[in-house]
This record gives structure tokens, sequence and C-alpha cells, in this order.
């Protein structure tokens, strides 16, 4: 059993980032806010460090961890070989900010970090309280989101200290996370690149920097038992409430007479803004229709809701999959274990 003295700190004050800073640096835990969701740090380069995280989360060890910095120039000594000049190119555009990039790695890092991988996920968070924490750190910092392994993303401190109180040395209060939905994960070690998982970084943004991109199955489907995942995150489940929840695509009109009259009667909705009207039984909504980054910002607070309320059943309306919608439909496809209910 993990039982820590859990300090909560304010990421406006700065002794209290130095404070921070010096726990990762002397290989402790810390719950950082970023423009994400909140991520659960400690020294990327110390294996015993690392491995307090996991422990924490009840995380699988396979499961490899992103690694986050302030500067292009750390990236050098954690690499193996040369930077692409793709990388140059994504980091000017989209850092820092919501893109993880995967390139091979260097022995600075541990296999406990790289999930027993040969590659290494990097990225540059723009949170100001992050950055400011990694400076005081010093160090590289790994850091999965901050929640217990199954459950939704923490986007707000309460959601940290829900999951985290006593399970880590300190959290950084930083007010709420902005994009709401993890960091677009992209690998360089394929030839053309390819996308894991999608963010707030959306393909489209990413083919006009690179040309080819290609889309992971793994992204929109569940894969076969048999299949070797490119990432594996990929093969958890993953943000899930306790609720059974399904996933429903289709019209609002349709999306409705389900809920009314169809099988979703009874079941909690998660909707958008403009359907809570139509409905009859309990709902909750997740942003306007067309609105996919409101959509992102909202998801894992509302599916947290669903727990507080004491949902059972939960029945889902997908968004479009373009731009931060892929991200969006991505979540809520795991969410639902796979479960989707095509109404056209
Ligand atoms: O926005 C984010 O990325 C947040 C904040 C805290 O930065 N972090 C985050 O970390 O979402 P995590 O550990 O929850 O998700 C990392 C994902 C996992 O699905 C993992 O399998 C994948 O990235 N990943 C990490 N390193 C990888 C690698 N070397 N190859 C393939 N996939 C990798
Ligand atoms: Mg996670």
């Amino acid at each position: 059993m993990i039982e820590k003295k859990t300090k909560l700190l304010l990421g406006s004050v700065a002794a209290d980032i130095a404070e921070a800073g010096r726990i990762l640096r002397e290989g402790g835990t810390v719950i950082l806010p970023t423009e994400t969701v909140y991520g659960l740090g400690a020294n990327a380069c110390d294996a015993a460090a690392v491995s307090a995280i996991f422990a924490a989360k009840g995380r699988p060890q396979d499961n490899p961890l992103i690694v986050h910095l302030t500067d292009v120039g750390q990236l050098p000594p954690l690499v193996c070989g040369e930077l692409p000049p793709q990388l140059y190119a994504l980091a000017s555009r989209f850092w820092p900010g919501p893109l993880t990039v995967i390139l091979p790695k260097s022995d600075a890092v541990p296999p406990e970090t790289a999930g027993g991988l040969a590659t290494v996920a990097l990225r540059l968070p723009s949170h100001p309280v992050a950055r400011a924490v990694l400076a005081a750190a010093g160090v590289p910092v790994a850091a999965p989101s901050a929640n217990r392994s199954g459950s939704p993303s923490p986007t707000t401190v309460a959601h940290c200290v829900d999951d985290m109180w006593g399970r880590v040395d300190a959290i950084v209060d930083g007010g709420d996370c902005t994009v709401g939905v993890e960091s677009t994960v992209l690998t360089l070690c394929t030839d053309p690149p390819r996308l894991l998982r999608p963010g707030a970084v959306t393909l489209e943004q990413l083919r006009a920097v690179l040309g080819a991109v290609e889309v992971d199955p793994g992204v929109m489907e569940r894969l076969a038992d048999t299949v070797q995942v490119s990432s594996p995150g990929m093969k958890y489940k993953h943000y899930a409430p306790r609720a059974q929840v399904s996933l429903v695509c289709g019209s609002s009109a349709a999306y409705a007479a389900y809920m009314n009259q169809g099988a979703g009667r009874g079941a909690w909705a998660l909707c958008f803004d403009e359907e809570l009207p139509l409905l009859q039984g309990q709902a909750l909504s997740y942003g306007a229709v067309h609105d996919h980054a409101a959509q992102a910002t909202a998801l894992f607070g509302q599916l947290r809701e669903l727990d507080r309320l004491g949902a059972t059943r939960a029945v889902i309306h997908a968004p479009d999959t373009d731009g931060v919608g892929l991200a969006v439909y991505n979540r809520l496809v795991r969410a639902a274990g796979f479960s989707i209910i095509n109404l056209e």
C-alpha cells in the first residue's frame, strides 16, 4: 500500500514551484498541470523515481511514458542519432504545445521510462506552470496522465485529489486544463510518420506540415489480441466511468428518438448542448455539436460527473471526426469499450 503525505502546492507561488522542482530533482513524484490534462511527473532518467509513477497509477509496466522538456536543446542527449528535419518543422509549428513525438531513444532513457521499447516519446508543454516546474526541476520529467489507470484523465486539481491524494509527494494546482484531452502522439520512426493518438494538434495540421501522415488502425478500431500494437496504451481499457457506456452515431433527431423511445430509454444521455431540450430523460451535455474544442475541454469532467451522479448506464452521442473531433471520438470509443451503435 502507498501512503504518502501529499503536499498541495500553488502554481502561482514561486516558493511552491521551487519546492515542486526540488521534489522532482530528488526522485519524488509531483502532479503538475499541463494545457492538455494533469500529469504525474518524476525524473525521467531515474529508474526508481519512474517506478513510483507506475505504482501510484497502477499502470502496466509495458506502457511507456512521455518525457516532458522546456527546450528543443534538451532532446539530443535523449535521442539516438541525429534529430530528423521533420522534428524541427514540427517543433517550430507546434511546440510548446499539445504534440508528442516519438524517436529512437538513447541510453540516457531507462527501460522503465520507455516501457522496454527502443523509442522515447517527447513533448514540450505550453502551460506556464508546467514550464516553470520543469525549469525548476532541471531534469527531463516523465509524466503520464495523473489518473488511476483506466479512469478518465484529470483536467482539474479536484480530479487529481480524488485519484491520487496520499499516493504522490505533491500536487501543483494550476487551475483547469484548457485543451482537456491528452496530446497528439506521432511517431517519426515510420515512413511516412504515423498518428498513434489524435489530440488538439490535428491530423489535418500535421499533414499540412509533413505531407503524408498515416493513421494507425488502433486510433479508430479495437485491435485483435494477436496484433502487435504500435503504442502499448492502445490495448488497455481507458477513460471509462463506472457506468456501462455505449456510443451512438447519427443525427440529433435519431439520437433523441433512440433515447426517448428506443433502447436508450432509462440510461443517462451524454449529448450536445443543443440536444438537451429534445431529451425526456436524465441528460448531461459536453459542448455544442460543431464545437469540437469545447467538447474536448468538457469530456473527461463529464465522464467523471456520470460517476458522481451514480449513473449505471450511459449513452453518448458521438461527434463528427474532423479536426479535434477525431480526438474526442477516439477517447469515446475507448470509454465505450468499442460498443458503437450506428443509427444511420
Ligand atoms: O497530454 C499528454 O500527453 C499527457 C500530459 C500529462 O502531457 N500525458 C499523457 O500520458 O497522456 P499517458 O502516459 O497517459 O499517455 C501516453 C501515451 C500512451 O498511450 C503510451 O502508450 C504512448 O503515449 N507512448 C508513450 N511512449 C511511446 C512510445 N515510445 N511508443 C509508442 N507509444 C508511446
Ligand atoms: Mg493516460
